[in-house]
């Protein structure tokens, strides 16, 4: 079993798509185990992205993440950090396989609805950025 941390980003929550993209996460037998709404002001946002803090879209990114609501969600199952990544689809949506999330619904290179964590320290980094261990089930 395996977590992994999900959010609908502030133009996915801005555009309605929050239940479309749980319907495909529980489509896709994936649990959810945790989940919360929230503004992350602008450090927040810096320091959930700090391991970009180098790149050039940096200042951009955290602007767009703190503007607005946001879900942030604990994915489990057996792969779970590969297969809501398989769901999403690439970060660019021009290169996202048909039918994931971000090639249906991504405008942008940053704008692109979904995050998910890209490998077991970083989700776990990730998970316990938002969510204490009381607020994931068992
Ligand atoms: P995410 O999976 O949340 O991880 C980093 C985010 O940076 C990415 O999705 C995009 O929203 C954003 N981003 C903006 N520009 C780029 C870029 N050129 N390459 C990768 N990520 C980018």
């Amino acid at each position: 079993m395996e977590r992994t941390l999900a959010i609908v980003k502030p133009d996915g929550v801005s555009r309605g798509l929050i239940g479309d993209v749980i319907k495909r996460i529980e489509g896709r037998g994936l649990k959810i185990v945790a989940a919360k709404m929230l503004h992350m002001n602008r450090a927040q946002a810096e320091g959930f992205y700090a391991v970009h803090r180098e790149r050039p879209f940096f200042g951009d990114l955290t602007a767009f993440m703190s503007s607005g609501p946001a879900v942030a969600m604990v994915l489990a199952g057996e792969n779970a950090i590969a297969r809501w990544r398989e769901l999403m689809g690439a970060t660019d949506y021009r290169k996202a396989a048909e039918g994931t999330i971000r090639r249906e619904f991504a405008t942008d290179i940053e704008k692109n609805v979904v995050h998910g964590s890209d490998a077991p320290d970083t989700a776990a980094f990730e998970i316990g950025y938002f969510f204490n261990r009381f607020e994931i089930v068992a």
